[in-house]
């Protein structure tokens, strides 16, 4: 596997490597989640590239952008065993050089849950992933619904700019014991680690409901709500029942429907998230 840190490079080698591309972006530390998108680019291209890159514009500025893992050496080994045949990981001065201003601002989908807790956040998103795919130009680029409203952020993207690439979903990658694996679970200390559990749980109990025949939202919010709340090591920050395509907030889930969770563990945020379908 090749690794480049300059556009330049990078791009020298997009020119020359034959075939069909597949992306892989992330901010590195990684895990099989990331790993299982990286899988997922093989099965449809002839040639993967991974980049890593932790991008400043999405960090809030309490949040934690100076502390977030970096690992290169050993995300090198991991991206080579899995068959990646390049890496993009530039400084942050090649993708936001002196002077450098455009943002793009995504509209409605980034406004609520997310866009509203973390001001700024989506906003940083989109302009690094367009960057991102300017600069790799792949034909499919592949994301985690673990991020389920960064996916739909980054599909109105690509849909409103009409650029010209696929973008592919992948489902969540758990623990054995149903944690969604993050970058950021590396924080959590071992009986915050256990506690974390709660956001699983609490997906399974909205769904029991709603398998149950339980349609209304708020029914289901609660459910999530009571079940956080048994957990004192946990502290909800968000539990919603959202449109999945436009993350507005639903009523019902007469129609397809997405739980979503924010959920302070000790000191470290996590996600998660499910969708309803039948
Ligand atoms: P990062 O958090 O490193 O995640 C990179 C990609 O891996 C994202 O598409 C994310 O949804 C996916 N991912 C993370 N955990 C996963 C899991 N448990 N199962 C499946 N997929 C998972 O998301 C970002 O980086 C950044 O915002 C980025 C898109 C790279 C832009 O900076």
């Amino acid at each position: 596997m090749r690794t480049f840190t300059t556009i330049a490079c990078f791009r020298e080698w997009r020119r020359s490597a034959a075939g069909t591309l597949g992306l892989v972006p992330t901010m590195g530390a990684l895990h099989a989640g990331h790993l299982s998108l990286v899988a997922a680019a093989r099965l449809e291209n002839e040639r993967v590239a991974a980049t890593i890159f932790v991008n400043p514009t999405q960090f809030g500025p309490a949040e934690d952008f100076a502390r977030y893992p970096r690992a290169l050496a050993r995300d090198q080994a991991l991206l080579e065993k899995a068959g990646c045949d390049a890496l993009f990981a530039p400084a942050v001065e090649e993708m936001y050089p002196a002077g450098s201003e455009t943002t793009v601002d995504v509209g409605s989908v980034a406004r609520p849950l997310e866009g509203e807790r973390r001001q700024g956040h989506f906003r940083g998103v989109a302009t690094v992933v367009l960057k991102l795919l300017q600069i790799a130009t792949p034909d499919r680029a592949y994301f985690g619904e673990k991020d389920a409203q960064q996916l739909a952020v980054i599909r109105r993207l690509v849909e409103d700019l009409h650029l010209p690439v696929q973008i592919r979903g992948c489902p969540i990658v758990r623990e054995p014991d149903g944690l969604a694996m993050s970058s950021r679970n590396a924080y959590l200390a071992p009986e915050d680690r256990r506690a974390a559990t709660v956001l699983f749980r609490a997906l399974e109990a909205a769904e029991a409901l709603w398998r149950g025949g339980e349609r209304r939202g708020e029914a289901l919010r609660c459910a999530m709500e009571q079940a956080i709340a048994a957990e004192p090591r946990a502290r909800l920050d968000y539990a919603a029942v959202a449109d999945p395509r436009t993350f507005q907030s639903r009523e019902t889930t007469e129609g397809p429907a997405r739980l979503l969770l924010a959920v302070f563990v000790g000191g470290t945020r996590l996600i998660d998230n499910r969708l309803l379908e039948t």
